[in-house]
């Protein structure tokens, strides 16, 4: 039997099932991929704890239901299709039988630099072929990687490597983005400074100056020469660890979200084809970075796992202009388009012209991930790219969740503008109220949870299992909480409102209020800070930083130009406040907890009624930030 969705009645069918069966119905879904030896039980799970296992004593690599289960079929076939930053450069094509020959050589040059099974790696590349090869050549001997965006600073970079105890990174020398050179490896030494790995392998892809310190650095062009292009895939446990991805959370510290290896696998695979309806044949690309989960389950595993051709990107939607995306549309003959609606925003602002004159005819499914997409984008997006004729599907999801959790499928669920749906197969939704209670029926706004295990689920926390208890699995007795609000209409069908914790959501990215305030409390005069989100026209979220100081002889312009530099140095350019106002103070209770509702009133231009402000130990602290907003 196909796992093929092709009508809403069969969507709705297969979800009945789904619920009342979920055993069966996943174990007929994972049937289909390739097990060296089938699992003993299909589900064991207590949310208690958390602890949570699909397939268990199944073995398996996921690299073999890549290459080995499809090379009679897909060999020839493009598996990853590469644009360049520059569309003057060459575009780079690789078939599954060449991506599994890289794969397999530098899988071998780990080894021989004493890569193991369970041993943790970093990546921290920019988006080439090569970033999804060191991924799967990871997989492929049950070494466990982390991809930490290459935009991330020094700092972040060294804690995650600090974190999970990396024993080596793989990065590059520099990185092209836009009309810019960016020194990655200078930071990888910089970060090694402070963090320690046994070795360094470097891609070289941008031809700059690079420092290779002796005994550690290797060259990857050197590594790979003389490996093998063959190399038998490590049998791992259904419940082995694939990868490890930093994700912020509300505390300052970022988490190491653990995903494993079966129901990773069987959920990336199942949702990428029922969601985006891809067909044989078909280019898929999704803009993300494979410094995020989208760029894992949406770039790399899920398509790859599906057979599929995935393009990838190296650059930037506005370089060397505005039509770039439809450029890249039209020369690669792109069907399926899956972008973040901050892209789209930011696109609009530009009118329709830069998509005139770009034949967008091969598109077929338009998609939107990362935050919540406002009306106005998603009308753009349904005339102007997909000439109305192109479903979108508005994928709601998360790092811990691993896949799609909520979407329409492409053109078999009605779409409704800004609503991600319904959810897929497999995911029981509730929607509670600040006290726990299950709202039940339509037209309800609360809580997002999710009341069942799902195959791609987060497991642990790395290192810290309580931290996943307390963060995900405490709030609300035998559930996941998802941390974001949500509303079900009358039709049931589910429209999220956007974070209800302290985690702001800037241009898709996640930050946590109170990572960016430490970051900000480690400038020398800067004494205490309260961060902030607040609506912002193309990042959907702006960082607004009230930050208490001693001014010394600074200018509020120098000052505030310092605390940006120190935040970009600590977390990267992407957690820099878009305002600081310098306050004399911060409103707090007697008990000195900051009341954040009253700083996100002003940051969002309120400037009145503010509340009841009578705990507080000076109301007249909120009169003068009103007074100085920015
Ligand atoms: C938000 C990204 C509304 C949400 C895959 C979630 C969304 C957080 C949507 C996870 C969507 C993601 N509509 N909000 N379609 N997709 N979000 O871990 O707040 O980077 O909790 O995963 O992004 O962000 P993360």
């Amino acid at each position: 039997m196909s796992d093929r969705l092709h009508t809403l009645s069969g969507y709705l069918y297969e979800y009945q099932k789904s619920v009342s069966q979920p055993e069966e119905f996943w174990a007929r879904i994972a049937d289909s991929f390739f097990w060296r030896k089938r699992w003993n039980k299909t589900l064991e799970w207590n949310f208690e704890k958390p602890d949570v296992k699909w397939f268990a004593g199944g073995k398996l690599n996921i690299t073999e239901n890549i290459f080995e289960r499809q090379l009679f079929t897909h060999a020839d076939q493009a598996a990853i299709i590469w644009e360049p930053n520059d569309p003057n450069e060459e575009t780079r094509t690789l078939t599954y039988r060449e991506l599994y020959e890289e794969v397999n050589r530098f899988s071998n040059a780990l080894k021989s630099k004493g890569i193991q099974k369970g041993d943790r790696v970093i990546i921290y590349m920019p988006m080439v072929p090569e970033a999804a090869v060191a991924m799967l050549a990871c997989a492929r001997i049950g070494a466990i990687h982390s991809v930490v965006f290459a935009g991330f600073s020094a700092s972040a970079l060294a804690d995650r490597i600090i974190d999970c105890k990396a024993k080596a990174v793989l990065t590059s020398d520099g990185n092209f983005r836009g009309a810019k050179k960016i020194p990655v490896k200078a930071v990888v030494d910089e970060a090694l400074e402070k963090a320690s790995v046994e070795s360094v392998i470097v891609y070289q892809r941008t031809n700059q100056e690079v420092t290779m310190k002796e005994g550690r650095d290797f060259w990857w062009h050197e590594v790979v020469a003389n490996e093998s292009t063959e190399n038998k895939a490590e049998e791992m446990d259904s419940e082995d660890m694939l990868f490890i991805l930093y994700t912020s959370g509300s505390t300052g510290k970022p988490k190491g979200v653990v995903h494993t290896t079966g129901g990773y696998m069987v959920y990336t695979k199942y949702s990428f084809e029922n969601v985006f309806q891809y067909s044989p044949g078909d280019v898929y690309w999704c803009t993300a970075d494979i410094g995020w989960i989208t760029g894992h389950s949406y770039i790399v595993y899920g398509p790859l796992l599906a057979g599929a051709t995935t393009l990838m990107f190296e650059g930037v939607p506005t370089f060397p202009d505005a039509g770039r995306f439809w450029q890249v549309v039209e020369k690669h003959q792109v069907n399926q388009f899956y972008t973040a609606p901050t892209a789209i925003r930011a696109l609009q602002a530009y009118g329709t012209e830069p998509i005139e004159g770009n034949d967008l005819s091969s598109l077929k499914v338009l998609g939107s991930v990362g935050e919540p997409i406002n009306e106005e984008a998603w009308h753009w997006y349904h005339t102007h790219v997909g000439k109305g004729k192109c479903p979108i599907v508005d994928t709601w999801w998360q790092t811990e969740t691993g896949g799609i959790m909520v979407s329409p499928l492409a053109g078999i669920t009605p779409t409704k503008p800004a609503y991600a749906t319904l959810p897929l197969p497999g995911i029981q939704l509730t929607i509670v109220d600040a006290d726990g209670k299950e709202l039940t029926g339509n037209g309800v706004e609360g809580n997002l949870c999710i009341k069942f295990p799902w195959p791609s689920m987060i497991r642990t926390t790395y290192g810290d299992h309580e931290r996943c208890k307390q963060t995900y699995f405490s709030t609300y007795k035998g559930m996941y909480f998802t941390g974001d609000g949500v509303k079900r209409d009358h039709d049931g069908y589910y429209r999220i409102l956007g974070r209800v914790d302290d985690v702001i959501n800037v241009s898709g990215h996640r930050m946590g209020t109170a990572e960016v305030e430490n970051a900000i409390n480690e400038h020398p005069l800067v004494i205490e800070s309260a961060v902030v989100g607040y609506p912002h026209e193309v990042k959907g979220q702006g960082i607004y930083a009230y930050v208490i100081c001693d001014m010394k002889n600074r200018t509020e312009e120098n000052l505030v130009a310092e605390i940006k530099d120190t935040v970009s140095k600590i977390i990267g350019p992407i957690a820099k406040p878009d305002k600081i106002q310098i306050v004399p103070g911060l409103p707090k209770t007697r008990s000195g907890k900051i009341m954040r509702r009253i700083l996100r009133k002003v940051a969002e231009g309120v400037t009145e009624n503010m509340g009841d402000t009578s705990t507080l130990l000076d109301p007249e602290v909120v009169e003068k930030i009103i007074e100085g907003r920015k």
